[in-house]
């Protein structure tokens, strides 16, 4: 059985640094991308309690699709350029946004949301996609998580990039 141990912690540099190798460990041997990127969406949310919504978006054609999240229902289809995610991916640039209210065009896809973080994910310098984190608190999201969801996205490149090795990548 695939598990996690949560982190007792209360500061987040500790969850992280718990968080991380059991990542690394809960992908290892495992080819298929969807089911990789569903398990960390879900260890993310179990670690990290001051995110409401954990999930990818993924590029498909000429816009971000919803990928693998823990959380509420979510808008399907972000516009390349458009909200937090399609900024993040268009300039590939983590953006941390600690009032989703001040964010020109923020899209909301939960109307408790208050701050955000997103991260992309990019594989052999081609982006493929973004994280993205919601939280309820203005304010939620720091550098200890662009720094350490930037090593999440490195693990999430490393198995997009073995799924892609496959000829018929199931
Ligand atoms: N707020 C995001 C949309 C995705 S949801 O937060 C899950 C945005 O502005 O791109």
């Amino acid at each position: 059985m695939e598990e996690i141990r949560v982190s007792a912690a209360e500061d987040k540099v500790t969850i992280y640094q718990d968080l991380i190798p059991q990542l690394e460990s809960l992908v290892e041997g495992e080819e298929n991308f969807i089911a990789n990127a569903a398990n960390i969406s879900a260890a993310l949310k179990q670690s990290l309690r001051h995110a409401s919504w954990v999930g990818f978006y993924f590029l498909s054609g000429e816009e971000l699709v919803l990928g693998p999240f823990q959380g509420k229902v979510a808008c399907t289809r972000i516009k390349i350029g458009a909200g937090v995610c399609g900024t993040s991916f268009k300039d590939n640039k983590t953006l941390i946004v600690p009032n989703v209210y001040e964010f020109p065009g923020h899209i909301f896809c939960d109307a408790d949301s208050k701050s955000e973080i997103v991260v992309p994910l990019v594989n052999d310098r081609t982006p493929f996609g973004v994280l993205d984190l919601d939280s309820m608190s203005y304010s939620s999201f720091d550098s200890v998580d662009s720094v350490n969801l930037a090593k999440v996205a490195e693990i999430v490149a490393e198995c997009f990039s073995r799924r892609s090795q496959r000829v018929n990548g199931s």
